[in-house]
């Protein structure tokens, strides 16, 4: 086909030029020229700091009733089973002294086993599952640990560069206890050969940092004749915890 976007090769390039001499950065960067779209959508200001109080007056609020145990198994949501490779992902919200965030609303998004969203910027040539919603919540327990059952998502194309397919990932998002505190990140799975090509993972410049993001395959949480098991915590540094920590010392 033919395509007026960049090749994997001069992304791939792009990529390791800006890796050079970057260790060491543990944050994606906001602005990372290989994933295009980067440079159009980073704040070009310095952030506001909303009052956290006169946030939570408008904010969403959630507590432990509004949330149904079936809301964390992505297999049975829909009617019917899905189609894929059913498994679970359990790990802990720790905070960066590795104490347990208990109570914390953990959201997950995915694609289904096809590589397909269900929505309407996902148009690309894959089946939609209509037993996969792709859509799961939990609550973190007293040992800050979450767990998922759902479905492997496929790998999907997008238009960053020509031939540009994404990893196979499941979006995380974390509210903390205040809406102000929300944070968004990525779980991958081990092995995938997408890696080295993909600037949204690679916008992390660290090597140890972007494996943080990779879940490990954990043969106890593997059940017999049901599902496989992966694993992957999920360690919060915020300026909170820092400031935590100098408190103390
Ligand atoms: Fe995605």
């Amino acid at each position: 086909m033919m395509s007026n976007l960049d090749s994997q090769e001069v992304v791939s390039k792009e990529i390791a030029d800006l890796h050079a001499g970057a260790e060491g950065e543990t944050q994606p960067r906001l602005d990372f020229a290989p994933y295009r779209s980067s440079l159009l959508r980073h704040p070009t200001k310095d952030l506001r700091h909303a009052d956290p109080e006169g946030a939570e007056l408008v904010a969403p609020v959630f507590g432990h009733s509004d949330i149904d145990p079936v809301e964390a198994d992505l297999t049975i949501q829909a009617g019917g089973e899905p189609i894929g490779e059913r498994i679970v992902v359990r790990g802990r919200v720790l905070d960066g002294d590795g104490r347990p965030v208990r109570g914390q609303l953990v959201e997950i998004w995915q694609a289904n086993a096809a590589g397909r969203y269900i929505h309407k910027g996902d148009q690309h040539p894959a089946p939609i599952d209509r037993h996969f919603t792709g859509v799961g919540r939990c609550l973190t327990g007293d040992d800050g640990s979450y767990a998922f059952t759902t479905i492997k998502p496929g790998p999907y194309p997008w238009r960053n560069h020509h031939n540009a397919w994404r990893p196979a990932h499941i979006h995380f998002s974390l509210f903390g206890t205040e809406f102000t505190q929300r944070m968004i990140t990525q779980m991958y799975f081990p092995g995938d050969p997408l890696f080295a090509l993909d600037p949204i993972y690679q916008a992390i410049t660290d090597q140890k940092a972007r494996d943080r993001l990779v879940a490990t395959y954990d043969h106890d949480l593997s059940e017999h004749e049901w599902l496989l098991g992966y694993r992957w915590d999920i360690v919060l540094t915020g300026t909170h915890g820092t400031w935590m920590e100098a408190d103390d010392a």
